[in-house]
């Protein structure tokens, strides 16, 4: 296994793989992103330039170290271009077949002591290592959305992960100024497996209470200390992402609490996402 992390892929620029992939040029690393088309790389790019620049403008970061760390970026929509990448992490849609068969590419590609993380949220690791030949290499990074700004990161040992793939992704983890924990590859590794249910008790108390998604909000805010209200939180990481990982969870552990709320796929089913559809249970512009 690859001793030390230089250069890092990021496969898939959305919201969480933006967030990574901005945290690894801030902590130093070469960055090579990759999206399906230019644009949706270059979108990616816009948005790390105006986070580091918010950096800039509140005096948390220097102009040079924001242009330092956009050099870093490179961008592509070619596989080929992670050969020379020491950790490559996958950050592309919650689908186990998508996922099976970008790690099999990947497995083509890459050198044979690169190490392969998935971003998953609710997907099996072992499984998504499954696909390759080499699933020792293969370890879950689970990052919290947003990314930049949630300390933690859950290094995710999957039944064959090697020690040498969790240290190496562990020591990234740190140096991206992250607090990393270890854990094993059971249904929703530690955080999910508690905030899934929770998060589902909240959106059944809307219908049970009577309750506006306003007024959960403050309840949960003011009467509890959440950083943010359960609504507008599932608004944020994105009510397809949600009801997905509460379906993967309820699948495996069949607890009731784990399924998700008729409410909530209904949504779904319309279209109603959250922040990134521009609705959900609030309106975004
Ligand atoms: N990416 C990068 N930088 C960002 C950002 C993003 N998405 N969003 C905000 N920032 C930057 C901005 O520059 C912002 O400053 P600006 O407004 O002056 O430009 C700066 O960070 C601070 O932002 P906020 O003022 O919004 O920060 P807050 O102090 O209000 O905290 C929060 C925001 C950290 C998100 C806080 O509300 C919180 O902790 N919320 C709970 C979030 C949570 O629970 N996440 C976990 C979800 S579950 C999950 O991800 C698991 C998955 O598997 C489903």
């Amino acid at each position: 296994m690859a001793t030390e992390i230089r250069r890092i892929g990021v496969v898939g620029l959305g919201a969480m793989g933006a967030g990574i992939a901005q945290l690894a040029v801030e902590a130093g690393y070469d960055v090579v992103g990759r999206e399906v088309s230019a644009d949706l790389g270059e979108r990616a790019r816009e948005r790390i330039a105006h986070f580091l620049q918010r950096k800039v403008d509140k005096s948390t970061m220097s102009a040079e170290a924001r242009e330092g760390a956009l050099g870093r970026l490179a961008l592509t929509t070619d596989l080929a271009a992670f050969a020379d990448c020491d950790l490559v992490i996958e950050a592309i849609v919650e689908e186990l077949g998508a996922k099976l068969t970008l790690f099999s590419e990947l497995e083509g590609i890459v050198r044979g002591d690169t190490v392969l993380a998935t971003n998953t949220s609710a997907l099996s690791v072992t499984e998504i290592a499954a696909a390759i030949s080499t699933p020792e290499r293969v370890v879950g990074m689970h990052f919290f959305n947003p990314a930049p700004l949630m300390p933690l990161v859950e290094i995710v040992k999957a039944e064959l992960s090697s020690d040498d793939a969790a240290d190496a992704a562990f020591g990234v983890g740190e140096r991206m100024g992250k607090r990393p924990i270890r854990c094993h590859d059971t249904p929703g590794f530690v955080v999910n497996r508690v905030l899934i249910p929770l998060l589902n008790d909240c959106l059944r108390v809307l219908d049970e209470a009577r309750v506006s998604p306003e007024d959960l909000d403050s309840a949960m805010t003011a009467g509890a200390g959440w950083p943010m209200g359960p609504c507008t939180l599932v608004d944020l990481v994105g009510i397809d992402v949600h009801v997905h990982a509460s379906e993967a969870l309820y699948e495996k552990l069949r607890e009731p609490r784990m399924a998700p709320p008729p409410r909530i796929v209904a949504m779904r089913n319309a279209g109603l996402l959250g922040r990134k559809s521009g609705r959900g249970f609030y309106s975004y512009d």
